[in-house]
């Protein structure tokens, strides 16, 4: 299996992001994760599609949104447009997620669901044969730094048991308060693309941390 990285800048230095993106591409990033946040499905507001473009003609590493938002289906086409590669929505803030899936799609961009600790995967099972990724939130979204709950070891292990019997290739993503200490037992469970943001972001040497993720995903 093929483990991939995807950095999540909700916690990198704004000031400076043109600086924190070449970072990322020479620790090894595989893919930068966006956290858009809107203020009411979670309480934080992060940034929009202005910021997704300019990071775009910045970077050639593929651009992962994950729409934290209300109503995402009033949304995906300025985070497409603005350059998301994939776009993952949340099965909480959707009434219609399977037209919504299949607008993304429709759209010639890579799709995914992400999940609240609370929700089950039976939800989105019958979904795993249309979406690109499926991401386990391992914290309760909304803030970057939270603790993992260890609980969802299980559902990680669950949704691998799940994808394992699908034909289509879909990527088990993990996100939410992954660090050194917890990292392989995650891995284990079975995920393939580990989201982190505070354990590089907050770190003396972000880039050595990348790198340190990256060998631990070999
Ligand atoms: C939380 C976000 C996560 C978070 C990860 O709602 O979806 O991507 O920023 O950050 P850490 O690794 O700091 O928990
Ligand atoms: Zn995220």
């Amino acid at each position: 299996m093929l483990r991939k990285l995807a950095p999540s800048i909700l916690d990198a230095d704004f000031t400076c992001l043109e600086r924190e993106l070449s970072m990322m591409e020479s620790g090894g990033a595989d893919i930068i994760h966006l956290d858009i946040m809107d203020g009411n499905f979670v309480p934080n507001i992060s940034f929009g599609p202005k910021i997704v473009e300019s990071i775009k003609s910045k970077t050639s590493l593929p651009l992962e949104v994950h729409l934290m938002v209300e109503k995402p289906e009033n949304h995906i086409k300025s985070f497409i447009d603005a350059g998301g590669d994939t776009i993952i929505v949340h099965y909480e803030t959707s009434k219609h997620l399977e037209e919504l899936i299949q607008n993304i799609n429709n759209a010639g961009v890579k799709s995914g669901i992400a999940l609240s600790p609370a929700t089950p995967l039976s939800t989105i099972e019958y979904l795993t044969n249309k979406i690109d990724s499926l991401l386990i939130m391992t914290v309760n979204p909304g803030y970057g730094g939270q603790k993992f709950i260890p609980g969802m070891i299980e559902k990680i292990k669950k949704a691998r048991e799940i994808l394992d019997n699908h034909k289509k290739t879909v990527s088990l993503e993990v996100d939410g308060g992954i660090n050194l200490s917890n990292l392989s037992k995650i891995i284990e469970a079975g995920a393939e693309t580990i989201v982190v943001g505070q354990l590089i972001f907050k770190s003396k040497n972000p880039e050595m941390t990348i790198k340190k993720i990256k060998d631990i995903l070999k």
